[in-house]
């Protein structure tokens, strides 16, 4: 696991979007998976500005959601997809039939999760992953004493995800959906490189966790531990309850030119 410390978030964003801008120059038909929340919004915002200057393009691109609440009208603004869409994938030439989200709309339901994992099996798997992290530890939408090996699934939140997420729904705790369609564990790390990305001192216990804690389905994020291409990026604040953060810093510093993220 590579821990990367950074003095803000924008400097986070920017080794992200050049971990994807590498990505894209060398895949002929690279397959991104998208994470939603805020910490992830700088990484789009930064490569809406590279593709604008012409640097990169999406046009030959995939992405797969990680995850999408149940129950939602199709194009409700909450939705997942609908998020991805005006913060990111709608403002670049990622094609709009390119762009995959678990569905999760109440009809199909039970073969919706199955459905998901043949999709992105079929295009080929998962290149880069981006992730945020819960307050309680989880990734994706997997909560707390999700199975480590689990896929793609229908999970109910918790009350305290529901909290969180109530900020989106005008702070009503109640119209946050209760269940949701998620990546499950195991698919999110058979995914080729996953990126974390997590800001604030909000996620600095679950990061500490996630990171020197032990392996444990109580903290999900605990799985990047088993993944071997893993890089997590946080700023001062996230990473201020890291043991080892002066190793990270000089082995981040001391890295060989020819070693990218
Ligand atoms: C939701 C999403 C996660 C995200 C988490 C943290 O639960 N399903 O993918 O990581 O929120 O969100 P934020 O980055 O806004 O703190």
């Amino acid at each position: 696991m590579e821990i990367v410390i950074t003095s803000d978030p924008e400097s986070a964003a920017v080794i992200a979007a050049d971990a994807i801008e590498r990505l894209l120059k060398i895949e002929p038909n690279p397959v991104l998976g998208l994470a939603t929340g805020s910490s992830p919004l700088p990484i789009y915002h930064e490569l809406i500005r590279r593709y604008q200057r012409g640097i990169i393009s999406f046009a030959h691109a995939r992405a797969f959601l990680l995850d999408e609440y149940v129950g939602l009208e199709p194009g409700h603004p909450e939705a997942y997809k609908s998020f991805i869409q005006r913060e990111f994938t709608g403002q670049v030439d990622l094609p709009h039939d390119a762009l995959d989200g678990p569905d999760g709309t109440t009809k199909g339901l039970q073969s919706a999760p199955e459905a998901y994992e043949t999709l992105i099996r079929e295009a080929g798997g998962i290149d880069l992953q981006l992730l945020g992290i819960g307050s309680d530890g989880h990734i994706g939408f997997n909560e707390p004493t999700s199975s480590l090996g689990s896929r793609t699934r229908l999970k109910t939140l918790t009350d305290a995800t529901r909290r969180d997420n109530a900020r989106f729904f005008d702070n009503d705790i109640d119209a946050v959906p209760r269940h949701v369609l998620t990546q499950g564990i195991g698919t999110i790390l058979d995914a080729r490189h996953l990126v974390l990305i997590a800001t604030g001192e909000s996620k600095a216990a679950p990061i500490a966790l996630a990171v020197e804690g032990p392996l444990t389905a109580m903290i999900p994020a605990s799985a990047l531990q088993l993944h071997p291409r893993v890089t997590v990026l946080v700023d001062e604040a996230a990473a201020s309850g890291l043991l080892n953060a002066n190793y990270y810093r000089e082995a981040y510093e001391n890295k060989p030119d020819w070693q990218p993220i």
